[in-house]
């Protein structure tokens, strides 16, 4: 099998590696992939498309003979890559246009949640400044309030107001400042809620779906969940605050009646959908949904996969999901963001990365790059988030011990990481 890969993270770098690890892979393509996937060497080989390049993707997969595309990230299946993969006769991995507006469109997902009962925050839609400020300024308005650009924003669209003044500047900010252009078009309120939050993924055919393991991500820049939001500063699985109670009750009354959901509004969702998840005293509510895996807990939950990752994905396509082995190892993982410092907000590129072979030699230890570019030999630093560096290990402790070692053996200059993931799971 010929399997293309759309994406340049963490994420995609993982997905890779557990692609070229897969019984019956020929060679893998990863567009545009990054300086981790460029050195994998063997089957795996990048290509010089960006992954919103829709019809150049369609061309490549046909001269190429693709059998199987996989959608890492957001943008591509916004910009609706599923459907034209699919009208053209192509096998692709992730949801159509119109189903991935769970994540495109947090107006459309608060309202499918609604219509079909799914515990989540309460909240209000917004087209304009005026109706979300008589809004904010209602004696019944309970602050903190959550404020977000309904549109993709990277993850940074999102605004905790502790009271009405900060949320009268947040409006402003996303309808007249449009910091987020027209991804704020519309705006979602909504209550704040309390509790430890965690990530479910499910791979899905529409109908049938099998679970990874729940991951535990760290949004904040800083150590103690401190600073600003960023694409995720490093996760780790299982998150043993996802009970098998807790786990019971999310498929119970979010999945299943998200799959239901969709397919009943005539959106029959197929891919990885990802639930992000508020757990508060056991009960479990959606903070929001991705239509696809996140990054980086990819990077923990794919390396505890123990089945065939392209069997099973081959299996959704096909529709016999419920027919293929999808057991876990039963190992913790953990994963260490290394950013280029100053992230998530500026930020230089460029800086050359040295790193002992040391790690190449750990057993059950996975260095994926993200924004790193290889050329001519020489790897330097291309983005905020520059590695996520996983390891594998009997019990979360060691694993987290282990990363960290590893960390410690790769430099560039300016690199920061946080030195508390997973401490808040022991
Ligand atoms: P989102 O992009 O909707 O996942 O929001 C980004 C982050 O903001 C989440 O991971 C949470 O940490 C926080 N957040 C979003 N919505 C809420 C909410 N209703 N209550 C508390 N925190 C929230
Ligand atoms: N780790 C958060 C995300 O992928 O959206």
């Amino acid at each position: 099998m010929n399997i293309l890969i759309i994406g340049s993270g963490g994420r995609e770098h993982a997905i890779a590696w557990a692609a070229a690890r897969s019984e019956g892979v020929a060679t893998v393509f990863v567009a545009p992939g990054n300086g981790g996937t460029a050195l994998m060497g063997g089957k795996v080989c990048n290509v010089p498309i960006h992954a919103t390049a829709l019809d150049e993707l369609l061309v490549f997969a046909h001269d190429n003979h693709i059998d199987l595309t996989v959608v890492g990230s957001e943008q591509p299946l916004e910009l609706g890559i599923v459907d034209l993969f699919r009208n053209a006769g192509r096998q692709v991995i992730g949801p159509t246009m119109a189903a991935a507006r769970l994540e495109s469109s947090k107006a459309f997902s608060k309202e499918f949640m609604a219509r079909h009962g799914i515990p989540t925050a309460g909240y209000k839609v917004f087209r304009d400044i005026h109706a979300a400020g008589s809004y904010i300024e209602l004696p019944q308005t309970v602050y903190p309030q959550v404020i977000k650009a309904s549109g993709l924003c990277a993850g940074k669209g999102v605004f905790i107001a502790l009271d009405k003044k900060e949320a009268l500047k947040a409006v402003k900010e996303l309808f007249e400042d449009r910091i987020f252009g027209n991804a704020a078009d519309e705006v979602v309120i909504e209550d704040f809620l309390f509790g430890q939050e965690a990530s479910v993924f499910a791979l899905t055919d529409g109908k049938d779906y099998r679970l990874f393991l729940p991951a535990q991500d760290h949004k904040r820049i800083g150590n103690g969940d401190t600073g600003k939001n960023t694409g995720g500063m490093g996760a780790y699985a299982p998150a043993p605050i996802v009970t098998l109670d807790v786990m019971q009750k999310v498929e119970e009354r979010i999945i299943r009646p998200t799959l239901a959901g969709m397919a009943e509004d005539g959106y029959p969702y197929t891919g990885f959908l990802y639930v992000g998840l508020m757990i508060d005293n056991g009960e479990p509510y959606v903070v929001e949904y991705n239509a696809r895996l996140g990054d980086p807990e990819t990077q923990v939950v794919l390396p505890l996969l123990k089945s065939d990752f392209i069997r099973a994905l081959q299996a959704s396509v096909d529709g016999t999901l419920g027919e293929v082995p999808f057991e876990m190892h039963r190992k913790s993982a953990t994963t260490v963001v290394i950013a280029s410092g100053g992230y998530p907000d500026h930020y230089e590129t460029g800086k050359t990365i040295a790193m002992d072979n040391e790690v190449f030699e750990m057993e059950d230890c996975m260095v994926f790059h993200a924004g790193t570019s290889y050329d001519s030999g020489k790897l330097t630093t291309a983005g905020g988030r520059v590695f996520s560096v996983t390891a594998l290990s009997e019990n979360l402790r060691d694993s987290i011990d282990r990363a960290y070692y590893a960390v410690e053996k790769i430099g560039f200059d300016g690199a920061y990481y946080r030195t508390d993931i997973g401490a808040k799971a022991l």
